[in-house]
């Protein structure tokens, strides 16, 4: 069985600092690769920054910079932002770099080869916001000035000599794939979306620009630099040493499993970057999975309604637990969303700081005061005990599934439901009333708990990374037993180890906070 596993964030503009929405792509992307991990994949987990193309190259002139000074500085907050929201990519690729122009190069070779560019010129409608060509049925006039009906942003009329790709050649082969590869675009709705038009057919598609010059050149051609698009999407490959197909990373990690994106770059990825693989000859990723819109309390996000919501601000006050928890909790992984400060304070109360978390601070401060703090060791389970337990157990198997196919939402919701059943399952039990007269029955009951806590911290570790290993750490368990195949295993705690202190997991937030 083929046990690597790739997946990828979109690389992000540095055109200004990073917001929810970049947060939103990566904290996903990083939840499915820990999950990877901890079913025993070995996974190679990419992110990074896309820095050419006209948008970039006004935003540096804006800052009366040289377009790679002012990258170079706004990549390194997307770098810092992977430390703040706890990623654990692999690597960080930018298209700056030399590994990127040779990918780039040779992806483009490979296409003049086939026989799928050609020069020409185009004259139609193009959004520098969006990096993106649209057609005149796709622009509306609203107080005078041209916007893309797709996207909200305004459009400019450009006229220039292009190279074209022949992507209409390619719409039945895409076609095809879409129908043998049910799971390629996920979630369906937005499969349907790609293939309804795709099959309206697709026009060739421009893949060069003279009218400025920050990009990586075409080869032979030095007037023109390569279109934005092609360039970043090659990212995916440059970033396991494409073109040498030999090279280790590739062999293990190409195609790649996942690609997580937004759904305004849908077309991209699920059309473009199938269509350009096609014809340079390379295999097609396995999976693109769509996530729907943040919004803020209802509306999108944007500088004039000032409703921006800054990660960063936010994990300050909370926590990036906090945030990463709420994120996915809240938002239905393929749909628009809204999220609100009050929302976040209530899910931090209601599912981390009052479920979760108080349910380890009982039970470890209850062992610490009966059990000379160590977990006891127990061999008589009841029907009781073993009920809470398989209930759980059994479920593994179906819990892969739903994060095998991005149902996170799900997950998480099974996952909440065993904490509040433990919760209630320590309640009913008393082990305070039974502690006298009972004492085995007390330290059943603990034990029990503890191993559902044991449990529901591997299955959030990949949600709240940094408070389930608190926990774990709390009761000994070893690093190497964090793995989603040590939940049916009874033989993990070191019973003769005290635990260790744990510090208040999630603090409750009062009103006027
Ligand atoms: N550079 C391109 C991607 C190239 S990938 C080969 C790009 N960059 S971006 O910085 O504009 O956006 C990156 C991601 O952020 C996209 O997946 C986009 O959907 C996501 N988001 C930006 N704002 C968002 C929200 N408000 N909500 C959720 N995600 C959104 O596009």
């Amino acid at each position: 069985m083929n046990k690597n596993f790739y997946i990828t964030t979109p690389i992000y503009y540095p055109s200004g600092k990073p917001h929810m929405g970049h947060a939103y792509s990566s904290i996903i992307a990083d939840i499915f690769a820990r999950f990877k991990r901890l079913e025993g994949y070995k996974v190679l987990f990419l992110t990074g920054t896309d820095e050419h193309g006209l948008k970039i190259q006004r935003e540096a002139e804006k800052n009366n910079k040289n377009p790679q000074i002012f990258c170079d500085e706004l990549s390194a907050k997307f770098k810092d932002l992977t430390k703040i929201l706890n990623l654990s990519n692999d690597d960080f690729i930018r298209t700056t770099e030399t590994r990127h122009y040779k990918s780039v190069e040779e992806i483009w070779n490979r296409l003049v080869k086939s026989g799928d560019i050609y020069l020409d010129k185009y004259s139609g409608w193009y959004s520098v916001s969006d990096e993106a060509y649209y057609d005149k049925d796709e622009i509306k006039e609203v107080n005078g000035k041209k916007i893309s009906t797709i996207s909200g942003s305004s459009v400019d009329w450009v006229e220039e000599e292009s190279y074209f790709f022949r992507l209409s050649a390619w719409s039945e082969k895409l076609l095809k794939y879409y129908k043998d590869n049910n799971d390629f675009i996920l979630p369906s709705s937005r499969r349907n979306e790609v293939i309804n038009f795709v099959e309206k057919g697709l026009k060739d598609l421009s893949v060069s620009r003279t009218s400025f010059s920050w990009g990586i050149p075409v080869p032979k051609n030095k007037k023109h630099v390569i279109y934005v698009w092609l360039d970043a999407l090659t990212n995916y490959i440059s970033a396991l040493n494409f073109p040498n197909t030999n090279d280790i990373n590739y062999k293990k990690f190409w195609p790649a499993d996942v690609h997580i994106i937004g759904k305004d770059i849908l077309r991209f990825h699920a059309i473009y970057w199938p269509a350009f693989l096609l014809a340079a000859k390379i295999p097609l990723p396995k999976r693109v999975f769509g996530h729907g819109w943040i919004l803020s309390d209802d509306k999108k996000m944007s500088k004039s309604l000032g409703n921006i919501l800054d990660p960063i601000e936010i994990i300050n006050n909370y926590g990036i637990d906090q945030l990463r928890y709420y994120l996915v909790k809240e938002v239905s992984l393929g749909n628009d969303g809204s999220i609100s400060m009050e929302n976040l304070k209530n899910c931090i109360n209601n599912d981390l700081a009052n479920n979760y978390g108080n349910l380890c601070q009982r039970v470890f401060s209850f062992i610490k005061k009966n059990c000379s703090n160590k977990i006891p060791k127990v061999k008589n389970l009841t029907d009781i005990d073993n009920k809470l337990l398989d209930q759980l157990k059994n479920n593994v198997p179906n819990l892969i599934k739903l994060m095998n196919n991005q149902d996170l939402n799900e997950f998480i919701k099974t996952v909440v439901s065993y904490s509040f059943d433990t919760n209630k399952y320590f309640n009913d039990s008393e082990p305070w009333s039974v502690k006298k007269k009972n004492p085995e029955r007390m330290q059943t009951i603990l034990f029990t708990t503890c191993e559902q806590i044991k449990n529901i911290s591997i299955l959030l570790n990949s949600i709240i990374p940094k408070s389930t290993n608190k926990v774990l750490e709390t009761m000994n368990v070893k690093k190497d037993n964090i793995s989603i195949s040590q939940i049916n295993s009874l033989e993990c705690f070191d019973h003769n180890k005290e635990l260790k202190e744990l510090n208040i997991l999630f603090n409750k937030i009062e009103d006027d906070n």
